[in-house]
C-alpha cells in the first residue's frame, strides 16, 4: 500500500471513540474498526440490475471500537447520538427507538442466519459520514459490524462474503432493497483506486484514480425525502421491464437492442429501463476512456449520466440539478453528476487539482446564490475499505 501521512481526521475521531469506550465499559477496547463511506463516479442504479459500478472509498469513517464479551449480549453505544441499545443474539428484535441500531442488529442476524457462532460485544460507534446524504453511512455501520465480529470471533469470511451478508441485512433486516454497490466496495475499497465491480460475477477490476484530478464531493444538505418508497419502485420497474423485453435482467440488453424494441414498454418503465441500458454502457466506456488517460470524455460521461438520471429515471431534485449546474460551469471540472440514490445527498466532482480551492469556492456561492442552503463541499481521497487500525 503506497504510505500517506495518518489521516489527522480519523485519528481524531479513532482517539474519541476509544475514549468513550473507557468512559463507558472502563476498558480498554480490544479493538478499533474504521470502515470509509463511498461515492460512486458513475454507474448509478445499476447494480440491482446485474450491471457495472465505479465508486470509490472515501476518508470519511465510521469507527468502531470493540471488546468481545463472555455472554450472548451485544451493548452498542452511538456517540454521535448519545444512545445506547442492548440486544442478546439469542433474540434480535428490531427497536424503533434506536433506528441506528437496526443496522447492527440485522448484521448479527445475518451471520447468524449464515450459521456464524457470535460472541458478545461491548461496541461504541461514531461517524464522520454524514448522515442521510448518499454516503453510504449505514453501509458503512454495517460493514464495521461484521468486521467487528469476524475480528472477536475469529470468523472466516472474505470480503465478497461480507458484503453480501451486509447487503442480506439491509434487505431483509432492515427492510431497504439496496444492490451490493455500497457493501461491496466498502468491503473492499483499495487506496487511490475506484472498484469497476460486476454486480453478477461479484468480481473487480482496479482503476486508478488519474493523477492530477481531485475528487470533490458537494453535499446540498438537501436531505433525502422519499428515497426508500421510491428505491424499491424503481427497482421492480427494473425487474417488470427485464420481464417484458424477455431478459434475465436488464445488464443483458445492448443500448441498440433496447433502442429497437424500447415501443414496446409502457411509458415510465421504459425511460427508465432506458436510464439503466444507457448507464452500464457509459461505465463501461468511462472506464475505457481512463484506461485511455481521455478525461475530458470521462467527464462528458459522468455529465450525460446526471441528464439520464434527471430526465429518464426521474431521481434527482432542484437542488442536485442546481449544484451540478453550477459545477459544469467551473473551470476545471471534468464532470459532476449527483451520486448514489437520489432526491437529495450529494454530487460527485472530477476536478483538475489545481483548479479545486476555486471550484470549492465557486459552487458553494454559486449553489448558495440559487437555493438559499449552506453546502458542505470536501475534497476527498479514494481510501482503503474496511480494516483495523491502531
Ligand atoms: C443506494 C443503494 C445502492 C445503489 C445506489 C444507486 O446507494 O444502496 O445499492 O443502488 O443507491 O446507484
Amino acid at each position: 500500500m503506497p504510505s500517506r501521512p495518518i489521516d489527522p481526521r480519523l485519528h481524531t475521531l479513532s482517539t474519541t471513540t476509544r475514549e468513550h469506550f473507557r468512559r463507558l465499559y472502563d476498558e480498554e477496547p480490544a479493538f478499533l474498526v474504521a470502515a470509509p463511506g463511498r461515492v460512486n463516479l458513475i454507474g448509478e442504479h445499476t447494480d440491482y440490475n446485474d450491471g457495472f459500478v465505479l465508486p470509490v472509498a472515501i476518508d470519511r469513517h465510521v469507527v468502531v471500537a470493540a471488546s468481545p464479551r463472555r455472554d450472548r449480549f451485544v451493548r452498542l453505544y452511538a456517540a454521535d447520538f448519545d444512545q445506547a441499545s442492548t440486544f442478546s443474539l439469542d433474540d434480535i428484535e428490531h427497536d424503533s427507538g434506536t433506528r441506528w441500531s437496526n443496522y447492527e442488529r440485522g448484521v448479527a442476524w445475518a451471520l447468524q442466519e449464515a450459521g456464524y457462532r457470535l460472541p458478545g460485544m461491548d461496541i461504541v460507534l461514531s461517524s464522520d459520514v454524514p448522515i442521510g446524504s448518499g454516503l453510504s453511512s449505514s453501509a458503512a455501520i454495517e460493514v464495521a459490524t461484521a468486521f467487528a465480529f469476524q475480528q472477536a470471533g475469529n470468523l472466516s469470511l472474505d470480503g465478497v462474503q461480507r458484503a453480501l451478508l451486509c447487503q442480506k441485512a439491509e434487505n431483509e433486516f432492515v427492510g431497504m432493497r439496496c444492490g451490493i454497490m455500497d457493501q461491496y466496495i466498502i468491503s473492499l475499497g483499495k487506496r487511490d483506486h475506484a472498484l469497476l465491480i460486476d454486480c453478477r460475477s461479484l468480481d473487480y477490476q482496479l482503476v486508478p484514480i488519474p493523477a492530477g484530478c481531485a475528487l470533490v464531493v458537494c453535499d446540498t444538505n438537501k436531505r433525502r425525502g422519499l428515497v426508500d418508497s421510491e428505491y424499491n419502485t424503481r427497482r421492480q420497474e427494473c425487474e417488470e421491464g427485464a420481464r417484458l423485453l424477455g431478459v434475465p435482467a436488464l445488464r443483458d440488453i445492448s443500448v441498440d437492442a433496447f433502442r429497437a424494441r424500447e415501443a414496446e414498454l409502457p411509458p415510465t418503465i421504459r425511460m427508465h429501463c432506458r436510464h439503466v441500458v444507457t448507464e452500464n454502457q457509459r461505465v463501461l466506456d468511462a472506464v475505457a476512456a481512463l484506461r485511455a488517460g481521455e478525461l475530458a470524455q470521462f467527464g462528458d460521461l459522468m455529465n450525460a449520466s446526471h441528464i439520464s438520471l434527471r430526465d429518464d429515471y426521474q431521481v434527482s431534485c432542484a437542488e442536485l440539478d442546481a449544484m451540478v449546474e453550477v459545477a459544469w460551469e467551473q473551470q476545471g471540472v471534468l464532470g459532476a453528476r449527483m451520486t448514489g440514490a437520489g432526491f437529495g445527498g450529494c454530487t460527485v466532482n472530477l476536478v483538475l487539482e489545481q483548479a479545486a480551492a476555486h471550484f470549492q469556492h465557486q459552487v458553494a456561492q454559486g449553489y448558495t446564490a440559487i437555493t438559499d442552503l449552506q453546502p458542505e463541499i470536501y475534497v476527498c481521497k479514494a481510501e482503503e475499505g474496511v480494516r483495523l487500525i491502531d
